[in-house]
């Protein structure tokens, strides 16, 4: 009844598709749904790779049974434990009790205290290979790409990479499984946004994990979310290169952030932004932080490499949405930008002198001097703005 998607004529996607989830990780919003992606190498020996998140156990067993076509299942190789992945691991050992279970000691550790399972585990270390007829399998581990326990499979034979997280998109797989039958405008946003939502903390381990495929060939990448890479892997390895690297898309681009109560600060804004297009940047986004969900504006601001933040002073602080958003920016370390700082007040202030031990936390390199209007603007106290802007402006075409 199954409708699979051939890799190759032994490997098969068992994915499928979310469109009920809301929040990914209850954080991140899922306007085009996700793919929990699953690959079964149907060979002499027989291997699923990962399973897809609980709630999918009726459908994801149902085509486990029918590709394996009335064969046993040898071998579950776990290449992520995060539960998106890890869900139906129980259904899996119930329905094939005799499975032997490959994973590294970190993954076991998590394995054991979600499900209870101890038997049948085949801890494997670090290069290590198995061979299940024509395809051989290496491990290779790449922790905090995105867990502890992260590692991918390496199929030597056909150079087909399973790297788990990495390589990633939001979206479902809406008919087209392969990177040859899709469109990819489609699901750029969407990449961006879960490389930056999700992996992007670890980037500095996704460059260690670069490093240690370096050299080694791979025609498809089979990853556990979004579209396989089988015609041009290169395109999302690059991707993924550059954003692990915090380099923007352009250089001569700026996201301008804000939260404004009653208009003064997104009059500022506007003003700052109009500024910048007037001294001849052209990619320029301006959002309200209070409207626009976090998830989006990390993601912008990954993109970009000018980053302007503004506040309104609200109880001798910055506004609490904006306080939201330079959290998970330290939080995540993001690096590489180019900042300013503006802001209004109507008595104490607070907003620009908290946004600037903000700056002091990140370390990014600082454009003009930071502006605090008080009351609201008019021409005479809007000059520091438009000399904000030309700051900015002159880092970023010194690029
Ligand atoms: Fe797709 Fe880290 O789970």
């Amino acid at each position: 009844m199954y409708n699979f998607s051939n890799v190759t004529d032994k490997v098969l996607h068992l994915g499928v598709n979310d469109r009920i989830t809301h929040l990914f990780e209850s954080m991140w919003p899922l306007p085009n749904g996700v793919a929990y992606n699953s690959y079964l190498i149907n060979d002499e020996k027989t291997a699923l790779l990962d399973t897809v998140k609980i709630g999918f156990e009726f459908d994801f067993v149902q085509k486990v049974e029918e590709a394996l076509g009335g064969k046993e299942l040898d071998y579950l190789i776990i290449n992520h434990m995060e539960l998106d992945h890890a869900g139906e691991i129980k259904s899996v050992v119930n329905r094939y009790p005799n499975i032997k279970i490959i994973g590294n000691k970190k993954t076991f550790s998590i394995l054991t205290s979600y499900f209870g399972i101890t038997e049948n585990l085949v801890e494997v270390s670090d290069g290590e290979t198995l061979k299940l007829g024509h395809h051989e399998l290496k491990f290779v581990f790449t922790p905090f790409v995105h867990w502890p326990e992260s590692m991918m499979t390496y199929d030597i034979t056909e150079n087909i990479l399973f790297s788990a997280d990495a390589f990633g998109t939001f979206g479902t797989l809406d008919g087209g499984v392969f990177d040859d039958q899709i469109n990819f405008d489609f699901y750029m946003e969407d990449a961006r946004r879960y490389y930056s939502n999700i992996i992007g903390k670890w980037s500095g381990m996704v460059q260690k994990a670069f490093q240690k495929l370096e050299g080694v060939k791979i025609s498809t990448i089979c990853p556990l979310h979004g579209p396989i890479w089988r015609k041009d892997p290169m395109k999302i390895v690059s991707l993924y290169d550059k954003w692990s690297r915090y380099e923007a898309e352009d250089n001569q681009s700026v996201v301008v952030i804000y939260a404004s109560m009653y208009g003064n600060t997104t009059a500022v804004a506007d003003y700052l932004a109009r500024c910048i297009a007037k001294h001849g940047i052209k990619n320029i986004r301006v959002y309200d932080v209070t409207k626009t969900h976090v998830s989006y504006l990390i993601s912008e601001i990954w993109r970009c490499k000018g980053v302007v933040l503004g506040s309104c002073a609200y109880n001798n602080g910055m506004h609490p949405s904006m306080e939201n958003l330079t959290r998970e920016l330290e939080h995540m370390g993001v690096k590489n930008k180019t900042l300013s700082l503006f802001g209004s007040h109507s008595w104490a202030g607070g907003g620009v002198r908290t946004l600037s031990e903000f700056a002091k936390n990140i370390k990014w390199e600082m454009a003009g001097e930071s502006v605090d209007l008080k009351g609201m603007p008019n021409a005479e106290k809007l000059k520091p703005i438009e000399e904000l802007a030309i700051a900015m402006v002159n880092k970023l075409k010194t690029l």
